[in-house]
């Protein structure tokens, strides 16, 4: 190989970034990505194991990927995280490594994260009141969860991102709460569009953000728009008035933003996938685990890019079931 090859799709868009699942494990039951009783778990040998993931990164990095969330399921329930994640940070060419997780073990995470130079943490809050959490997550870490946050807050973590997937009926009255939150912490509070992956959510009453934000804007005054970051998401960001923290609304549904998608996928069961909202996967783990050469990974990528979708159509009434679920993909 001599050009210097990249991630750009058929589209022109250009890959950076890398979200990977380490584990489809998760300790809670969220009403809109799990049934009461969970799925079918992974078997240990079909998960990725760390060093077949900083392979994968490693390939990434020379393909130009610079930036990694982990997600899961729960990624901090995966056995030995502690290790992997200094070892994932400590590798060349990345520079933003952040996590998403449900928050009941970040308390006690929060120091081996700062020291492997983690600054940026989502943590999905659906309700600010216990008993509305319990029903949400079908669980009773309430009091864990924002411990952890507060926590990240005071040992300067930042931005910590509050992810809320609204529900009507169900969460979207404390709607006004959340904005309250932005305005007397740092927090970046961000609305997330329920997204009918899963049959649990397909049950679930959608409420667009258009109605949120006409709430917010009601109560707290107009929202001030966030000069957008060139690594920024899909989220539309704004500040209250007065406010330390920002409000955002990542909109799958109502306002598609696949023409600025810069990211790939990684399940924890070693399949690329292109887009968060198609059925198409590209098998990573094969290749891998019958000891190929750097090149055949290489070549892996360049397929899961040229795959990538123009646009998924989850907004249309025909759109295509999603077949797996979001604790396998990590959102
Ligand atoms: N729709 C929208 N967001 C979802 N998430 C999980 N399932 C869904 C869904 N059906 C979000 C979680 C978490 C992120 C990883 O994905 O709230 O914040
Ligand atoms: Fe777990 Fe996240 Fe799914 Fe909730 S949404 S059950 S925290 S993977």
């Amino acid at each position: 190989m001599n050009e210097k090859r990249v991630l750009v799709d058929r589209l022109n868009r250009k890959i950076n970034y890398l979200r990977i699942s380490i584990t489809d494990r998760c300790n809670l039951r969220c009403i809109y990505c799990l049934p009461p009783e969970g799925e079918r778990k992974l078997k240990r040998k079909e998960i990725l194991r760390y060093e077949e993931l900083l392979r994968i990164v490693r390939i990434g990095i020379k393909l130009g990927i610079n930036k990694i969330r982990l997600t899961g399921g729960e990624p901090l329930v995966r056995k030995g995280v502690q290790e992997f994640i200094p070892m994932l940070t400590a590798l060349k060419g990345l520079h933003d490594v952040s996590l998403t997780t449900n928050g009941v073990y970040l308390k006690d995470n929060l120091e081996m994260l700062k020291a492997a130079g983690i600054k940026r943490i989502n943590v999905s809050l659906d309700s600010l009141k216990r008993s509305n959490f319990k029903s949400i997550t079908r669980s009773d870490y309430f009091n864990e969860v924002r411990e952890g946050i507060e926590k990240a807050r005071d040992m300067g973590f930042y931005p910590i991102k509050i992810n809320i997937v609204t529900m009507k009926g169900i969460n979207d009255n404390e709607v006004l709460d959340f904005g309250r939150l932005a305005i007397e912490e740092p927090y970046y509070i961000r609305f997330i569009e329920c997204m009918p992956i899963s049959l649990e959510s397909s049950s679930l009453a959608f409420i667009s953000n258009s109605e949120i934000e006409k709430a917010l804007i009601d109560t707290f005054g107009p929202l001030i728009p966030v000069v957008r970051g060139q690594n920024d998401g899909p989220a539309k960001r704004y500040r209250l008035d007065g406010g330390k923290g920002e409000i955002g609304f990542i909109s799958a549904i109502s306002d598609s933003f696949c023409q600025d998608c810069n990211r790939l996928r990684l399940t924890a069961n070693g399949m690329i996938l292109p887009c968060l909202l198609s059925n198409i996967e590209v098998d990573i783990k094969d290749p891998l685990r019958r000891g190929c050469l750097d090149e055949e990974l290489i070549e892996v990528f360049l397929k899961a890019v040229d795959l990538k979708p123009k646009c998924h159509a989850m907004n249309l009434d025909s759109h295509q079931r999603v077949y797996r679920k979001m604790c396998s993909i990590g959102g």
